[in-house]
């Protein structure tokens, strides 16, 4: 295993001591929470953890069900105890970019419905601004996809249309039949702002910046763990 895997699964392993008997768990999606998610099935399967699992995509639920994890839905379960989840880069105040794995649209879903939000990265996701060598994941509606990529031209963004990576349809697809735009807006001074101005243009079904939502983040370093609470920020 790499050193960025043992990193990853290192924090995963870590994260998953949160979560607790009679919990909602909100679990997130990537190659991160994998591990996460395989940790929680063995600890329900040797240890009689009893949770119930909301999935942020369908390849997080098939594993989960794989693994023993039992699944509810938001309507069942409006309201998360914990949420788990990955991301693509996490600032100084624990603002985040999410959505390189596609499926940002349910997993802020999921995120924002959690009582306590918590996420699991290795070092090299650690950055002290936000979009420097990182895109905005964008999830649009696909008979909108001309002018989003117009609106997030004017907005001062390079945004270019994600590609497939084993399908045969032109663009990647989503969970929900959207496609994604990745957006380089280079180092984002004020991240708050541009969630919003995203937000509003019409055709954006979601971003991928997460904004004031983290409560507590599990970096994997080389050797260790370092945990980063939101108490002891801004
Ligand atoms: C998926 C995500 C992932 O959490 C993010 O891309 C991190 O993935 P990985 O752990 O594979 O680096 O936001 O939409």
């Amino acid at each position: 295993m790499s050193w960025k895997e043992e990193e990853k699964k290192r924090a995963a392993l870590e994260s998953a001591k949160l979560v607790k008997t009679g919990q909602v768990v909100g679990l997130g999606t990537g190659s991160t929470i994998y591990y996460v998610v395989e940790e929680l099935g063995r600890r329900v399967r040797e240890e009689g953890l009893k949770i119930i699992g909301i999935p942020t995509s369908n390849q997080t639920e098939a594993q989960a069900k794989g693994c023993g994890i039992a699944l509810t839905t938001l309507d069942e379960h409006p309201q998360i105890d914990i949420a788990i989840d990955g991301a693509d880069q996490v600032d100084p105040n624990l603002n985040l970019i999410k959505g390189m794995g596609g499926a940002l649209t349910r997993e802020k879903i999921v995120d924002s419905a959690a009582k306590y939000f918590v996420i699991v990265v290795d070092e090299s996701k650690m950055s002290n601004k936000l979009g420097i060598n990182q895109p905005i994941p964008i999830e649009v509606i696909p008979m909108a996809l001309t002018p989003v990529m117009n609106k997030i031209k004017s907005l001062g963004g390079n945004p270019i249309v994600r590609q497939p990576t084993k399908t045969n349809s032109k663009y990647f697809v989503t969970d929900n039949g959207n496609f994604v735009i990745d957006a380089d807006f280079g180092e984002i001074k004020n991240p708050e702002k541009l969630e919003i101005d995203l937000k509003m243009i019409p055709g954006v079904v979601e971003n991928g910046l997460f904004i004031n939502m983290t409560h507590k983040v599990y970096v994997g370093e080389k050797t260790s763990v370092k945990v980063i609470d939101k108490e002891t920020k801004s």
